[in-house]
């Protein structure tokens, strides 16, 4: 059985419920799901609202309950859920607080008050921001782990789900040609890159309280930073890899406020929900570094903003050039290039001989496109739904991910960078150039 709390909301609109309704057309969901919003609307409007047809089987399966969620009590869903629960058979019940954290605390109050945790397993799924700092975080965490044990915790970074970042470990650690340049020895500088075209749309007021460090870098940038970072796990298992994780976050150095860009898009300060006065980042580069053997010299670039010129999540490890005495006009660095969004694939850029007389280059590109070979990609909050289903945490973030990335970013964050203002449109390279063109590099901008 699936309980969301925040059943009117936008992501349980555009990515809940499709996400469940696809794993129902497969066979893989068939339970009641229970949605909880504050919007005093029938079922069947509920339906409507968030774009099913009342005739779709899976809308046999949603129940509304208009509640306020600040009272501990609701007797009339707590007896519904024990009734449907009992009689479709269901195995456990996954709690979905897809809700602000202002409200975790009544929710939490409310599940132990109508002692809904008895019968099967008892899961709960909730997304970052993981608290606004660490003290947040830990105060966030106590109350959750109050009724849920960590192995019954699920965090959701939505990322961890897509198909090309849990290609990550897939490329590096089964591929001969990846796995031995995957070292200081090769590789001159890695980039993250998080480009949007969107702007913070209705999602004003978190974002203003947010900003990209914390909406996209303490999470989404994190995570794939560990991913390319970490060592070899000594067996790949969950624990193991965590482990790794961890050490890579544990091991970067504090970053110099010279190495820190923060920018804000003309016209933020109009957005609804956003403080007329905000001087909240839409976009920001930073430069990290590593502090251990592989990594010693090996800068990592991260970027990320909202009303850029294109919307590309990607990352690229540029290779270090050949020391060779052929020396060739136009020869440029190789790059292995992750594409995480859209068309998903990789590829490999190298100089190749122009035809005719002399040596002058011309670089090239392999690209393997996912999606041309495979087609049936699931949405990775298909993906992550699946999993919390099936128990599985490897796709989820870990407390003690959570702890070692917060020290990592109030350190940062409490550097309080200039924030400039920046065209809506812009180049995210060219916003940020300095800080790479200090370091005699470029941003890659092949795809
Ligand atoms: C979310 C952020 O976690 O990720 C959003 O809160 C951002 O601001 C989104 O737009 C990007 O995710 P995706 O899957 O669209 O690349």
């Amino acid at each position: 059985m699936i309980i969301i709390f925040g059943a009117t909301g936008d992501l349980t609109k555009r990515k809940l419920l499709p996400a469940i309704n696809n794993l129902h057309k497969k066979g893989l969901i068939d339970c009641p799901v229970i949605c909880i919003g504050r919007r005093d609307i029938s079922n069947t409007e509920y339906i409507k609202l968030v774009g099913l047809k009342s005739s779709d089987s899976f809308s046999k399966l949603i129940h509304y309950f208009k509640t306020d969620l600040t009272e501990s009590n609701n007797p009339l869903f707590v007896k519904f859920i024990k009734k449907e629960f009992k009689e479709h058979k269901c195995k456990g019940k996954l709690f979905y607080f897809a809700i602000p954290q202002k409200l975790f605390k009544p929710v939490i109050d409310l599940i132990k008050a109508s002692k809904l945790l008895s019968g099967g397993w008892n899961r709960v799924v909730f997304e970052k921001p993981f608290g606004y700092d660490l003290v947040t975080a830990k105060e966030l965490n106590k109350q959750v782990s109050t009724i849920f044990k960590e192995k019954d915790i699920y965090r959701i970074d939505h990322f961890l789900g897509k198909e090309l970042v849990q290609n990550i470990q897939v490329l590096r650690f089964t591929n001969s040609i990846f796995e031995q340049m995957w070292s200081n020895e090769f590789i001159d500088n890695v980039q993250v890159i998080m480009d949007e075209k969107v702007l913070v749309g209705s999602r004003g007021g978190y974002y203003d309280n947010a900003g990209a460090v914390r909406d996209m870098v303490q999470n989404h940038a994190m995570q794939i930073l560990s991913l390319i970072a970490m060592e070899p796990p000594k067996r790949m298992t969950n624990e193991e890899i965590i482990k790794e994780k961890i050490k890579v976050l544990k091991a970067l150095k504090p970053v110099k406020p010279s190495d820190i860009v923060l920018g804000q898009y003309k016209g933020y300060r109009g957005e609804r929900g956003v403080d007329p006065h905000s001087d909240t980042e839409t976009f920001t580069a930073l430069k990290f570094n590593i502090n251990n053997d592989r990594w010693k010299g090996v800068p990592f670039y991260i970027r990320t903003g909202k009303a850029l010129s294109k919307s590309l999540t990607e990352v690229n490890l540029v290779l270090k050039r050949v020391k060779s005495d052929l020396i060739c006009k136009n020869e440029v660095p190789n790059i292995i290039s992750i594409r995480i969004k859209p068309e998903e694939g990789v590829s490999i850029r190298f100089n190749n001989k122009l035809p005719g007389h002399g040596l002058e280059t011309s670089p090239v590109k392999m690209d393997f496109c996912h999606r041309c070979l495979f087609d049936n990609n699931p949405e990775a909050y298909e993906v992550l739904i699946h999993e919390v289903f099936m128990g599985n945490k490897g796709l989820f973030t870990s407390w003690d991910e959570v702890v070692h990335s917060w020290k990592f970013i109030d350190d940062l964050l409490s550097k309080n960078g200039k924030v400039r203002k920046y065209e809506r449109g812009s180049s995210g390279s060219m916003i940020a150039r300095k800080l790479l063109s200090k370091d005699r590099r470029e941003w890659v901008e092949i795809n």
